[in-house]
């Protein structure tokens, strides 16, 4: 697609409109809806080394300002993904990056040194930033040096291209970026979702199965595209923008702070065909103001 077409990470894709992890599967339910061939990229659901049951129901309520889930990574496991989930995946010319989490640094390296004999798997993306377990995910990435120690070893590894999808629940972006980057990392992705809370005041008790869970969807952008523009002061390694995107405005002000691509994430559950249209109106928005690439705008916000 003229002006869209990108490299990221060694990762060939069309154009920069991937799907977000836990809001698509492992896309063959979705391509009775969506044409995949047309998204830039799928990242799949969080895949751990064994079958994860999650958290108990119920694991999404909506609230006024966005949704909140509390699933807890539930999945089959990486052999089941291999063997069951991949090869529907390879059917596509769509580049396929699994995203992963584990209890440990050691597991994140199990299966990064599982996924890197998969020939139809383009990139991994590192989930720390999952709020909804009590091992693994968030806990990594609270501390610059674990995230970094994480990352050489998930590195060590695989030669496969690692993304690393970071939290907004913590202070401090840029040195949690910077660390990723400096362990190997070839590409960040943020935000992951804000943790909140709901609770039913006839019952007094969470609208979740749990007492916290994800912030996710339109209220979390501005916070999003802060924290993209703040990792872009810091790093060279591009960076995915993911928060709250519904529509093609919402994705040109990622690529404004300083993203080189996006991720749908909630507008999935909304609108099925939101990635499409999406793509179609940055193509449009760049017809209309005669911009022949949509790299001409990553970073170019005019801040004063
Ligand atoms: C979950 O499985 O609880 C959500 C996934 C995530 O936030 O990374």
């Amino acid at each position: 697609m003229a002006g869209l077409e990108l490299e990221l990470a060694g990762i060939k894709m069309k154009n920069p409109v991937m799907v977000a992890s836990g809001t698509f599967g492992y896309g063959e339910e979705a391509s009775k809806f969506v044409e995949l061939d047309k998204l830039g990229a799928i990242v799949t659901k969080t895949i751990t080394l064994e079958p994860r049951e999650g958290n108990p129901p119920p694991r999404i309520v909506e609230t006024a300002s966005g949704m909140l889930n509390s699933i807890g990574l539930q999945n089959k496991g990486i052999k089941d993904f291999i063997e069951n989930r991949l090869p529907f995946l390879a059917k596509y010319k769509t580049p396929v990056i699994a995203n992963i989490a584990g209890d440990s640094a050691k597991e994140y390296a199990e299966l990064a040194k599982m996924l890197n004999k998969e020939s139809a798997v383009k990139g991994i993306e590192i989930n720390i930033s999952c709020p909804n377990v009590v091992k693994g995910g968030m806990f990594f990435c609270f501390d610059p040096k674990a995230t970094a120690e994480l990352v050489r070893l998930v590195r060590k590894q695989t030669s496969l291209p690692i993304i690393v999808k970071l939290s907004p629940n913590i202070t401090d972006i840029a040195a949690i970026a910077k660390e990723a980057e400096a362990a190997g990392a070839d590409a960040i992705s943020l935000i992951n979702t804000l943790l909140g809370m709901a609770i039913d005041t006839k019952t007094r008790n969470s609208r979740l199965g749990s007492p916290t869970g994800g912030l996710s969807g339109p209220a979390i952008k501005p916070v999003a595209v802060r924290m993209v523009w703040q990792a872009a002061q810091a790093v060279k390694i591009p960076i995915i923008g993911c928060g709250g995107i519904m529509t093609g405005k919402d994705a040109l002000e990622f690529f404004l702070a300083g993203a080189s691509a996006i991720q749908v994430g909630t507008a999935n559950f909304v609108d099925t065909q939101a990635p499409i249209r999406i793509t179609e109106e940055i193509k449009n928005y760049l017809a209309e103001n005669k911009i022949g690439c949509y790299k001409e705008l990553i970073g170019k916000a005019l801040l004063t």
